[in-house]
């Protein structure tokens, strides 16, 4: 006899076993089978809970209502007091708490298929869960209570809402994707957006909620935020928040990354003086960062770091540093912002200011009482050249040439005696002064020999004496056509291949500029 009892023990524990191998463990008193696949299920507070659960009963047996109970696990039996559920819906012994929280996944009853979803779910809802089967007859005082019960677990939410992110580009309309956690069908969840932006008002926005049914107990909720992106929203931080029934709440930053680009700039300081160093910084603000280069006007090829140019880099910004700067320094840089399909370009005119002194080939010429000077000079800016002589005279001509960086002046006047004049020919511009006395040759009268002879080999004194000469023939019935035309012109000094006279009387003070044609 002990041996039976102890063969069939071990039988049962074998099948047992067997059983356990799918989790599951079935009591079948009366032939009253529970199987409760999951036994103890943990689930997220906000979200819901299944508890999957099929049962047999014997045959005499006919369903009417499934009852589910939930109560403290030490509790011998769940008793009326802790109903959450029942299938008869004039159950007034029903939780009010759970009212409309709990529904059978098979409303189908004679599936025998007890599983339940508890949604909505709230730290109390923690326990062990309880099933009775009742009978249309009456059957063995009412029904059935299962002892195997399925205890649940309910800890504070940890999952987050997913919030997607389509590629931003500045000025394109787009849409932000926020769904919340969990597919449940309980409550519909409140989705709120948050943008915090940088030193902007933060700013929250409740955007529709769609609600999209995946099958009979699950739901996807989730919201959208349409915006136009501007690089303002650039690293700027759009906060979902999700707030399910009993505050329970979770939310989900993230920081926008927009595609954008600003006018590419250049710090100007684009006049330099030889020697001193050209600093060019372009910057470009953008996301994500532009690769920089730097070209010279005329040159090919982009400049690189070298003996005399150095480029310093980093995001957003490149620096040209050209240290001790020559006149060849001068002219357009460009700086070229590569970034995605767009390579804007900007550039900046850098003009070296240098000075040169009085060159070889100034001069004066003396012919009878005529005395023609000759200065020249080269600049930039273009010098201007004063006579300090001409205080002392009251008529003089004065014809400017202009070449590129090269000035000519020419005065033209009349002299009793050079011996014992001195002419000076004072020469500046922003950078640098010079002055120089100007070495005076006599010119016999042209019939008896050439002006060449007289000349010292220097053949740059030529052009301007032999103008300044016959100039000097004709220059008072030019004066005489000046006062007719009464003309009063302003000249612009930097242009380039230009000739102008100016002529003054110590009578007036007014000066005349007029433009003679060219002479060269
Ligand atoms: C119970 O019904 C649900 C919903 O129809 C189903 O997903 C589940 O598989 C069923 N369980 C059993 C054991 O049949
Ligand atoms: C934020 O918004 C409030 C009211 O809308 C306004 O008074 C305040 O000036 C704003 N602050 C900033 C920094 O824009
Ligand atoms: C986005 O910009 C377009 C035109 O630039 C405008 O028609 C549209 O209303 C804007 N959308 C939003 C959400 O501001
Ligand atoms: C955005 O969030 C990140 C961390 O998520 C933080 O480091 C950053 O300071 C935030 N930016 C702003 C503008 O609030
Ligand atoms: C934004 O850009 C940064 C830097 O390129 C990158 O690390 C980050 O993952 C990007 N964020 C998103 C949401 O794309
Ligand atoms: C170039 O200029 C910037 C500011 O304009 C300055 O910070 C930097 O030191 C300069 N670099 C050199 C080499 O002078
Ligand atoms: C800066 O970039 C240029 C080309 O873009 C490169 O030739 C140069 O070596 C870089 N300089 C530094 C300091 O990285
Ligand atoms: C600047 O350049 C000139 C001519 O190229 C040279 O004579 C001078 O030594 C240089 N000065 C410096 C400080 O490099
Ligand atoms: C100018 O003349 C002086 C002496 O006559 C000579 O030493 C110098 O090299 C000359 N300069 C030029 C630029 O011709």
């Amino acid at each position: 006899m002990f041996v039976l009892i102890w063969a069939t023990l071990l039988f049962s524990v074998r099948g047992s076993n067997a059983g356990a191998s799918v989790r599951e463990r079935q009591h079948c008193p009366y032939g009253f089978c529970i199987t409760l696949t999951e036994r103890e299920i943990t689930a997220e507070a906000g979200l819901c809970v299944v508890i999957p659960c099929s049962f047999t009963t014997p045959d005499s047996f006919i369903i009417q209502h499934t009852v589910w109970y939930k109560c403290e696990p030490n509790k011998q039996r769940c008793d009326d007091s802790d109903i959450i559920f029942d299938t008869n819906k004039n159950n007034r012994n029903v939780q009010p708490g759970f009212k409309g929280r709990v529904s059978l996944l098979e409303s189908d009853q004679s599936q025998k298929n007890c599983s339940i979803v508890i949604n909505d779910l709230t730290a109390s809802d923690s326990g062990s869960y309880q099933l009775r089967v009742k009978d249309v007859q009456y059957w063995n005082p009412n029904g059935f209570t299962f002892s195997s019960r399925a205890t649940v677990f309910v800890k504070d939410l940890s999952q987050k809402p997913t919030v997607m992110i389509p590629p931003l580009t500045e000025g394109q309309q787009t849409t932000l994707t926020c769904t919340a956690p969990g597919l449940c069908s309980g409550s519909v969840p409140t989705i709120t957006w948050m943008w915090r932006g940088t030193g902007k008002n933060d700013s929250h926005i409740t955007g529709d909620i769609m609600t999209e049914n995946l099958a009979v107990v699950t739901q996807r909720h989730s919201s959208t935020l349409t915006f136009n992106s501007s690089a303002e929203h650039h690293g700027t931080n759009v906060t979902c928040k999700v707030s399910f029934t009993g505050d329970t709440t979770t939310e989900e930053t993230v920081t926008l990354n927009v595609t954008y680009m600003k006018k590419p700039g250049i710090t100007e300081d684009a006049t330099v003086k030889e020697g001193d160093t050209l600093n060019l910084t372009c910057s470009v603000e953008s996301f994500p960062p532009s690769l920089i280069t730097w070209t010279k006007l005329g040159l090919n090829t982009n400049l690189q770091n070298g003996i005399d140019a150095n480029l310093q880099n980093d995001t957003g910004l490149s620096t040209l540093i050209i240290p001790n700067v020559t006149a060849e320094h001068s002219g357009r840089y460009i700086c070229t912002a590569k970034h995605v399909d767009s390579t804007p370009t900007v550039y900046v005119d850098v003009t070296v200011t240098w000075f040169a002194k009085i060159l070889n080939g100034s001069g004066c010429v003396a012919q009878s009482t005529v005395l023609t000077c000759g200065c020249i000079s080269q600049g930039v800016p273009l010098p201007s050249i004063k006579w300090p002589l001409m205080k002392n005279h009251n008529e003089y001509s004065v014809i400017t040439t202009v070449s590129d960086h090269t000035v000519n002046s020419t005065i033209t006047l009349t002299v009793k005696d050079h011996s014992n004049t001195a002419v000076e020919c004072v020469s500046s511009n922003e950078n640098g002064e010079a002055k120089e006395k100007l070495t005076i040759i006599q010119m016999n009268m042209p019939e008896q020999e050439g002006p060449v002879q007289h000349c010292r080999p220097d053949s740059a004194v030529l052009p301007w004496a032999v103008a300044g000469v016959s100039l000097s023939v004709n220059v008072f019935s030019i004066i005489y056509v000046m006062f007719l035309w009464n003309v009063r012109k302003k000249v612009k000094p930097n242009e380039a291949d230009r000739t102008y006279m100016s002529l003054r009387k110590i009578d007036q003070s007014a000066e005349y500029d007029v433009i003679a044609p060219h002479l060269n």
